[in-house]
């Protein structure tokens, strides 16, 4: 799972692993595709292109357009094996995704950033 997708490329790296390992998995991506203030603000032709790219990988892979506040709604708690942090990269951005986000974590997880 991604927390901040942009072009995907991070999320769609763990895609094609998935999909060439065959892992019995889902895989989420979590953005408002509107940009940041690190990213800037960038127009939808962002998200048309990971909403295209996803179609190869829709059997398992789902695109959750909203904010990571919003996406936890989403998800349940202790059911997250691997999370990718990489939204706003200011501390306390990067203090409270991780802070929401740990109850969503199962007991094997794994983080990066
Ligand atoms: C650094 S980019 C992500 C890059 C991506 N991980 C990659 O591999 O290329 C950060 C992204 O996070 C998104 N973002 C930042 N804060 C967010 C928030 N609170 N909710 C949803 N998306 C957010 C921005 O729209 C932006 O696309």
């Amino acid at each position: 799972m991604t927390l901040g997708t942009h072009w995907g490329y991070s999320y769609f790296a763990m895609c094609e692993a998935v999909h060439q390992a065959a892992l019995p998995t889902q895989c989420i991506a979590v953005d408002t595709w509107v940009g940041d203030v690190h990213a800037g603000q960038y127009s939808e032709e962002v998200f048309q292109a990971v909403r295209d790219e996803n179609k190869k990988y829709s059997s398992f892979s789902t695109l959750l357009r909203k904010t990571f506040d919003a996406a936890r709604e989403d998800i349940e708690d202790g059911s997250i094996d691997l999370l990718h942090v990489d939204g706003r990269h200011f501390y306390d951005d990067v203090k409270e995704d991780y802070e929401g986000w740990i109850p969503k974590l199962g007991s094997g997880f794994i983080t990066n950033r």
